[in-house]
């Protein structure tokens, strides 16, 4: 039998309160719960209230935040706090996603404050790392993968860091249809759980992402390093990602 697996969906800027309604709905209906096995749904700030209400039926669900801002109040347009979050249902938050990290701007420092945030506030973080293609192709991909690890988890107590869990997203496979081969994944995978190991992380899990769909995901899940995956994409159909989690 396989070890439990987490499946996350990440739905980025998609997704409205209606529809995720309307994708609990179809995604619950006749839904049986591989035992052990967890299903994360980590929709936009404005359908976390509609997506945690809905999903709240199945314990083995949980819902989160895409992103916070560190401070938990404040003249801060525009971001959500750890408390906003908690209050709207969320048990969860990614920190770090590639997305903020490239597109936003976030440096390894405010993704070390927002994983402290979240863990104060009563939020469990999904921490993500990866490497961009040049740094995969000048053969730093350990090294930058694990300066992101340290960065974020470095002086966290082990209670703390029991708390935390790893998403390896490399930048390159995230949304581009290309995703490193499972042999691949698992190299990477295996750094990091050494290095949470050394930081003093009891119980190491690390998820998979970077275009994971139908047609990979159980050959990528077959690889025994990967915890499990975390899904843009393919996450957005409720029956597609009711397969995927299904095991293909
Ligand atoms: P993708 O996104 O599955 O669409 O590549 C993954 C992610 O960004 O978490």
């Amino acid at each position: 039998m396989s070890h439990p697996l987490i499946y996350a969906a990440n739905w980025k800027m998609q997704v409205d309160p209606g529809q995720a309604r309307a994708f609990a709905a179809a995604f619950l209906d006749g839904f049986v719960p591989s035992p052990g096995d967890s299903y994360w749904f980590f929709p936009s700030a404005v359908s976390l209230e509609a997506a945690a209400r809905a999903l709240a039926g199945c314990p083995a669900v949980a819902v989160g935040a895409q992103d916070v801002h560190w401070e938990p109040q404040g003249a801060f347009t525009g971001a959500t706090s750890v408390p906003l979050a908690r209050g709207a249902g969320a048990t969860l938050v990614l920190v770090g996603h590639s997305e903020r990290r490239h597109v936003f701007g976030e440096t390894d420092g405010d993704t070390a404050r927002k994983v402290r945030a979240a863990l104060g506030g009563g939020l469990d973080p999904l921490l993500c790392v990866g490497e961009l293609l040049e740094e995969r192709e000048a053969g730093t991909t350990e090294a930058v993968v694990l300066r992101q690890l340290d960065a974020g988890l470095d002086g966290l107590a082990r209670d703390q860091l029991a708390r935390v869990t790893v998403a390896y997203e490399p930048v390159w496979a995230i949304g581009t249809g290309k995703t490193a081969t499972p042999g691949d994944a698992a190299a990477v995978h295996r750094a990091i759980r050494g290095a949470l190991a050394g930081l003093g992380h009891p119980t190491p899990k690390v998820l998979y992402g970077g275009s994971v769909n139908l047609a990979n995901a159980a050959q990528l899940l077959a690889e025994p390093e990967l915890d499990g995956v975390l899904v843009g994409g393919a996450s957005l159909d409720p029956a597609g990602w009711r397969k995927i989690v299904a095991g293909g």
